[in-house]
């Protein structure tokens, strides 16, 4: 039973992963400092898996803490490193604290990795790297641009750390997964995106209208070149994002890489636009949404979606769950955890 180092663990697409890796036999360590994810996701993994991870508190800023806590666990074989910041408005209010945050955590993580000598290593990156794209789908050969907020920006320099990092090391095998629109919920209900404050993204915002929470969801843009002038995006099921770890994990375990760095766009390869995402919303879930057309927001683009090609064909994994199957588990996980 391989261990495996799951950093930000107790996050939304974390936890989900960590369940995929419990189910399939792995051992999963988690280290998470709860700076936004919350101490009991900690239970309700071990609710639905029968078992709870070993966990380790740990801010990965402390260079010190960092490398005793992967000192605790050596013999790990590979590191999922979920922990960042994540939220686009804030970072553009509070860009050092994201360069901060998501850049000293990721290289003190991998030099406490290589002190210890684990060799695998995956990364949480975004589409955000494609900036304002010309064409699509996004293939992994896209330009990669200046995205436009301080966030998406310490998605693009990670990468590119990552990509120095591994040239002087090629005993690495080091994999970047690009995530397109990740939505939707474990099936048990049990876990689920939880977005403190007020929501940035699409559906924790539809969820949070449908539950009261909200007046009315705020559509941003129906003049866009669009079939119905609202934006169009690439949502995937969070299981699915989890499942896609996994292969990941499962490639680099099996040495199959062909270059000691390699990134995978994670998408369906299809592309909604926001009033379909509402429209299934409510078809879905049998209610209606209160909502209303306003301007555009900034840093906003028309249109993005993945070419998928590149997962199936190398790592064996395509997203098998369909847009309805996002919106009901969004809605059940809202349910359940208002209750
Ligand atoms: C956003 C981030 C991206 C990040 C991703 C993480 C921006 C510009 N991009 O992607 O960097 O990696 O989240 O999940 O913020 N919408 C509304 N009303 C709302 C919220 C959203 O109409 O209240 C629309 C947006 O205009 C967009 C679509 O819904 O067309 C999806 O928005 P969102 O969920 O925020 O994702 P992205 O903007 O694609």
């Amino acid at each position: 039973m391989s261990k495996i180092i799951v950093t930000g663990g107790c996050g939304y697409i974390g936890s989900h992963t960590v369940i995929a890796l419990i189910d399939q036999g792995y051992k999963v360590v988690v280290f998470d400092d709860f700076s936004n994810a919350s101490e009991d996701t900690l239970d309700r993994i071990a609710k639905i898996t029968g078992i709870r991870p070993l966990f380790t508190r740990v801010d990965l800023k402390e260079k010190i803490k960092v490398l005793e806590a992967f000192n605790e666990h050596k013999e790990a074989k590979a590191v999922i490193h979920f922990a960042a910041y994540k939220a686009v408005k804030e970072s553009i209010n509070n860009p050092l604290d994201y360069y901060e945050n998501n850049l000293f955590s990721l290289i003190n993580v991998l030099n406490a990795q290589q002190a210890v000598g684990i060799n695998n290593f995956i990364f949480s990156s975004s589409a955000t790297v494609y900036g304002m794209p010309e064409s699509f789908p996004m293939t992994e050969n896209s330009p990669v641009k200046r995205p436009f907020s301080p966030y998406g920006n310490t998605k693009k320099i990670a990468e590119e750390i990552l990509e120095d990092y591994t040239n002087a090391n090629t005993k690495l095998s080091f994999i970047s997964l690009r995530y397109f629109n990740p939505i939707g919920a474990h099936d048990s209900g049990h876990i689920g995106e939880l977005p403190s404050g007020i929501p940035n993204n699409l559906m924790p915002y539809i969820t949070q209208t449908a539950a009261g929470l909200r007046d009315k969801l705020w559509v941003f843009g129906d003049d866009y070149p669009t079939k119905d002038g609202t934006a169009v995006r690439d949502y995937i099921h969070v299981v699915d994002l989890a499942e896609a770890h996994l292969a990941a994990l499962q490639y680099l375990m099996k040495n199959q890489q062909k270059a000691n760095y390699e990134i995978y766009n994670l998408g369906t390869g299809q592309g909604y636009s926001v009033l379909e995402v509402i429209k299934s919303f409510e078809l879905a879930n049998n209610l209606r949404l209160n909502y209303e057309i306003t301007s555009r927001r900034e840093g906003d683009v028309a249109v993005m979606y993945a070419s998928t090609d590149l997962a199936k064909q190398v790592l064996g994994w395509s997203a098998k769950r369909d847009l309805k199957s996002m919106v009901a588990s969004a809605w059940k996980w809202e349910q359940n955890f208002r209750k």
